[in-house]
């Protein structure tokens, strides 16, 4: 009985919890460089890292603005058809609350975002993940429910962010120009033991959206 004890507290010992590393993620769609950075480095370091490491939380607005909230109109980088693409992300964002959910769908737009119309790349993401079309698409056509989630996510976008992808880690800018591995910054900010993941690599990406 002593005996199983003293193993059972060092293993716990072993595996020594610690809070997980905030990541913000401000992007918009249609913009090449958050649709890299997402794809080939948000995804994989959070597959490998998971939600005990990575508390991520994903904001699809970016340099959109809000020209009159009363008169519900703004104007988006890419056009109309990015104003929509972050509505339908903001949506799944709302309804499947899990990182593991949404950045499936995400990453899924991205790849075809390209080659399709707007709604019809994010039902066939939709199809591909699993997700309930009828529900995401619902709430982005919903006129109050849409409206109420880009002005929430206006309002999470840092108001002094420069370009997008605009990347937060522990409430400091991960500054694009500088940094060269999104997987070991995020295990370097990680004060937990490193998981055995921190010794892979995952890409470097450089492309941005400006802000202006
Ligand atoms: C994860 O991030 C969200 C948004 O910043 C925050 O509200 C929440 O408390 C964080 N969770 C943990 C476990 O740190």
């Amino acid at each position: 009985m002593k005996l199983a004890l003293a193993v059972s507290f060092a293993a716990a010992a072993v595996a020594r919890a610690a809070d997980p590393v905030n990541v913000l993620l401000c992007i918009e769609a249609y913009c090449p460089g958050c649709q890299q950075f997402t794809v080939d480095d948000l995804i994989p370091t959070y597959e490998a890292l998971g939600s005990d490491v990575m508390n991520v939380t994903v904001v699809p607005f970016g340099n959109a603005h809000i020209t009159d909230e009363d008169a519900r109109t703004m104007t988006c980088q890419h056009g109309e058809d990015e104003c929509s693409g972050n509505s339908y992300e903001q949506c799944v964002i709302s309804l499947y609350p899990d990182p593991t959910d949404h950045l499936a769908y995400i990453g899924c737009f991205d790849k075809i975002s390209g080659v399709m119309a707007v709604d019809k790349a994010f039902e066939t993401c939709a199809t591909q993940q699993g997700l309930d079309w009828d529900g995401i698409s619902a709430c982005h056509d919903d006129a109050d429910q849409s409206w109420a989630l880009q002005v929430a996510a206006a309002a999470a976008t840092p108001a002094d962010h420069t370009y997008v992808p605009w990347v937060v880690v522990n409430g400091e800018q991960y500054d694009l120009d500088v940094e060269t591995d999104f997987l070991g910054f995020i295990c370097d900010a990680y004060t937990g033991d490193k998981p055995a993941a921190c010794s892979g690599k995952v890409a470097k990406t450089t492309l941005k959206c400006e802000n202006k």
